[in-house]
């Protein structure tokens, strides 16, 4: 018989879930969770949030939020294993065994660590590791510990990411090599169609610029939103091409195939920007006002959504303890009896 495939991904606890994090990662893992053929696990990367939110409330809140719009989105608990990252221990001991076998070289070249360095650099400061903490640097390493601590295969991510699941497969074929065959080589999942999208200041929609469309927003404020995505000054009429604002990679996320080749039609043949952002608001409401009415119940009862998470951890430590023991046994850390 066929071994289920094993996807794995998890979401960061720094903010409320945004259009990017939906089309980039939830949805296509809860997708993927729907296949008979794969055993899922999903999670909430609370020990990453730390890592660049060093504000109590917002991680705790954020993590109400994650977790309740997995749930709303239409994650079954039963189907997939559903955790918080800070409930299984066993990871963070798979962490440190792998901060010990990842070399330096490696973590120089991870693109949020160079990202920061860069900043420093051009804000002229001489220390390039200035205000730059070890969790940032480390951060690809954490990330191995998720993923081979459930042996996943597939890891749906947005493209940002792609390059920390290439790292957690050196870093496991490097111990595979070393020590003994215990994990799995883990493959990044992109959406084809998706590309990643741009937030409202023009830069990456994330939480942590503070230029997102929040998800679950009323529809009000939703369409509000949407208005504020970045347009140039083409009037109603005048012919405008797919490239000229971040609207459109929004509307062929949550479009048809079909449905965005006529939107592109339309903008070619002057539709105003004003209608084009009705049009994009309507989309994306078609798409989540059901899953909107169920994350605001869920959020209303925060102790059935902790009910499921300590489930989740109890079904994620167990097969973490078993795969956890034999990397400790092959690193040379047994019982002396
Ligand atoms: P954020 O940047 O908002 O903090 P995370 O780092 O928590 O987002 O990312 C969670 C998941 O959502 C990842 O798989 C990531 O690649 C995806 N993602 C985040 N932002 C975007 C975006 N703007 N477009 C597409 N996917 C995204
Ligand atoms: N670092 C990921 C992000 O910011 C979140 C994450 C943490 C993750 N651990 C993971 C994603 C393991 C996939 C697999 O998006």
């Amino acid at each position: 018989m066929n071994q289920p495939e094993r996807v794995l991904t998890g979401v960061t606890t720094t903010g409320i879930p945004h259009l990017g994090n939906y089309v980039g990662a939830i949805r296509p893992a809860i997708r993927a969770s729907e296949n008979p053929n794969t055993e899922t696990f999903f999670f909430l990367a609370d020990y990453h949030g730390i890592i660049k939110c060093h504000e109590p409330e917002r991680i705790h809140e954020s993590t109400q939020a994650v977790a309740a719009t997995w749930l709303a989105c239409g994650l079954d608990p039963e189907r997939t294993t559903f955790y918080r990252q800070s409930d299984i221990p066993e990871v963070m001991e798979l962490n440190w065994i792998l901060t010990c076998m990842t070399a330096k070289g490696l973590m120089n070249r991870a693109h949020a660590y160079k990202a920061a360095v860069q900043d420093n650099l051009d804000k002229g400061i001489e220390d390039q590791d200035h205000q730059i903490e070890m969790g940032l640097y480390s951060y690809p390493i954490l990330m191995s510990a998720d993923i081979l601590m459930f042996n996943a295969h597939k890891v749906p991510v947005g493209r940002d990411q792609i390059q920390h699941v290439e790292m957690a497969r050196d870093i496991a074929g490097r111990f595979n090599h070393r020590f003994k065959n215990l994990f799995t080589l883990p493959e990044a999942v992109i959406d084809e169609q998706v590309e990643t999208l741009v937030g409202l200041d023009g830069r990456k929609m994330s939480k942590s610029y503070g230029n997102t469309i929040p998800l679950f927003e009323s529809e009000k404020k939703l369409q509000k939103s949407v208005n504020k995505i970045i347009t140039n000054l083409k009037e109603p009429g005048e012919p405008k091409s797919p490239d000229e604002s971040p609207l459109f990679e929004i509307y062929q996320a949550f479009a048809t195939p079909d449905e965005t080749a006529e939107f592109t039609q339309m903008l070619a043949e002057g539709l105003a920007w004003g209608e084009a952002k009705k049009m994009l608001a309507a989309k994306i409401n078609a798409e989540l006002a059901d899953k909107r009415a169920r994350y605001e119940e869920l959020t209303a009862k925060p102790a059935v959504i902790e009910d499921i998470l300590q489930a989740g951890a109890v079904k994620a430590r167990r097969e973490a303890r078993a795969l956890l023991d034999q990397v400790r046994d092959a690193v040379g850390i047994r019982t002396l009896r």
